[in-house]
């Protein structure tokens, strides 16, 4: 019989603390590792020959759009691969500042370049004119991702920039919205014209390197975009529950600043780390349907902003980033962990989807799920109502592995726990798409600015099965 120390002693070491949310990480890595270490291993490339042969399936499944050197996904290892760092390590020990810049300009960033970069998103986040501009719309009963798209397209006026440059003329600010209008231009030894910024508040430089992307207006507009699109979200979430805005506070991180700004408490040290990790998952996912559509709008030279705007409306969809939102909401129609069963054969039965599994590509358990998930276990356990939320979802995943796993490879992917780590830390349930594209945003960023270096702009085809030949016929005699 355990004694009341060994108890408490237990339950202080089960206390979820900074530290052992590193030990759960590297113990899901080492889970992940061992699971799919049978799976041949892929064929890897470090350069293309166009054209390339591929298979193509609808959907453009198995297309092969483009080059990246910003992320890999392995489908049956179960690997995301960040610039080369596996996602496990990015989540153990980087945070989503670093691994913002990591994304955008393909190199760890030295100690200072993370202290400047830091400070600098955390004075992005400052955006007062952009809220208030938001004020003067029905925020608060829009739907989250179309609010989203319409603040980050208010952070397109040069207006806004007032934000930062309180001595301009608001006539001349009002005027015109040119801070980002591109001028196609055609460098000496590029392929392919440039996109290029063109405002007065950025130097322009073509980016001749990653690095030269520093102080360029792409990436200008790209540390703009990764710091608003949390405040424009916080906004949301704070004009929602009928809150005014709020400001980013000068002592916390990116993650913690968001946290803030949403539910207007300082979180604390576990809820910003968990955050932080959330964050990291969710920046980049090779080609997915959001970042395409963000890539699709920037090669017709269209501007960074309105790219991104795709990239909002192409995530809303509960097929993509909209299914955390749907995970919660089936969870809760299951009711009790004894109903899984009979949903499951239910569901199935009527050939519907199970939102939070299944993936284009992994055939393997989403790496991303196996951090939140034990991450989940950890926040739930002393809250009565998500423990036994989460109990839910472990038994609708037994449910789903036993029975689809091994047949068609379906299992959890990030949307079946994010929305339990969201809820916990007071993120209402409306909200969490909202998260993943604040998380997005700098991958959505960094492989629109890797794409307009080569720039060609996306027109594939469609099989035409239609008829020929059919006269006209003018609609009297129809
Ligand atoms: C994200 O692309 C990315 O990388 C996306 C993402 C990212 O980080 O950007 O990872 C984020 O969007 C995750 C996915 C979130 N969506 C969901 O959880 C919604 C539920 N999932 C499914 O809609 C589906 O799995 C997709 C959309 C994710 C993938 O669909 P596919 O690849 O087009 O697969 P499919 O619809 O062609 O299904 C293939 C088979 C079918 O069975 P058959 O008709 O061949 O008998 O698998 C079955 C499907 O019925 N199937 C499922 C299922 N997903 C696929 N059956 C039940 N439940 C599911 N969830």
């Amino acid at each position: 019989m355990k004694n009341k120390t060994d108890k408490a002693e237990e339950q202080k070491t089960r206390e979820p603390t900074v530290e052992n949310i590193r030990d759960l990480i590297l113990d899901a890595k080492k889970k992940a590792y061992a699971e799919t270490d049978s799976e041949p291993e892929p064929e890897l490339t470090s350069t293309v020959e166009w054209p390339v042969t591929c298979t193509v399936g609808p959907g453009l499944e198995g297309a092969i759009a483009c080059e990246s050197k910003i992320g890999y996904v392995n489908g049956s290892k179960g690997w995301l691969i960040y610039r080369g760092y596996d996602i496990f390590d990015l989540c153990a020990y980087s945070t989503f500042e670093e691994t913002s810049y990591l994304l955008l300009h393909g190199r760890l960033p030295s100690q200072s370049e993370l202290t400047e970069f830091t400070t600098s998103l955390r004075e992005r986040m400052f955006i007062p004119q952009t809220q208030r501009l938001m004020l003067s719309f029905p925020i608060e009963t829009m739907n989250p991702m179309s609010a989203l798209r319409l603040g980050t397209n208010l952070m397109r006026q040069k207006q806004t920039y007032r934000d930062r440059d309180s001595d301009t003329e608001v006539g001349e600010i009002l005027a015109t919205d040119d801070d980002t209008i591109p001028m196609e231009t055609r460098p000496a030894g590029k392929k392919n014209p440039v996109f290029e910024f063109l405002t007065g508040l950025f130097k322009r430089v073509h980016p001749a390197s990653a690095d030269a992307l520093v102080g360029s207006d792409e990436i200008e507009s790209c540390y703009n975009l990764i710091a608003g699109v949390a405040s424009v979200a916080a906004t949301i979430g704070r004009t929602r529950a009928g809150r005014i805005p709020l400001e980013p506070l000068p002592e916390c991180g990116f993650a913690g600043n968001y946290l803030y700004m949403v539910t207007g408490k300082r979180p604390t040290a576990l809820e910003e780390r968990i955050m932080d990790i959330s964050l990291i998952l969710h920046a980049d996912h090779g080609m997915n349907a959001s970042t395409f559509a963000s890539m699709v709008v920037a090669s017709t030279l269209s501007d960074i902003y309105l790219a991104i705007g795709a990239g909002i409306s192409a995530l809303s969809g509960p097929l993509h980033g909209g299914a955390n939102v749907e995970v919660v909401k089936m969870l809760a129609e299951i009711g009790d962990p004894s109903n899984a069963g009979n949903w499951f054969r239910d569901t199935t039965a009527a050939k519907k989807k199970i939102m939070g599994f299944g993936h284009r590509v992994y055939k393997a358990y989403d790496p991303r799920a196996r951090i939140l998930g034990p991450i989940s276990a950890l926040l739930t356990e002393n809250d009565a109502t998500l423990k036994k939320t989460y109990a839910t979802a472990v038994a609708l995943e037994a449910e789903v592995v036993s029975e689809l796993g091994a047949t068609k490879k379906i299992f959890p992917n990030v949307d079946f726990y994010s929305g339990i780590v969201y809820s916990a830390m007071g993120i209402p349930r409306e909200l969490y798409t909202t998260v993943f594209a604040v998380s997005r945003v700098a991958g959505w960023c960094a492989r629109v600015v890797e794409y307009l270096e080569n720039n060609r702009i996306f027109r594939p085809r469609a099989l035409y099965t239609g008829t020929f030949d059919e006269k006209y016929i003018p609609p009297n005699e129809r």
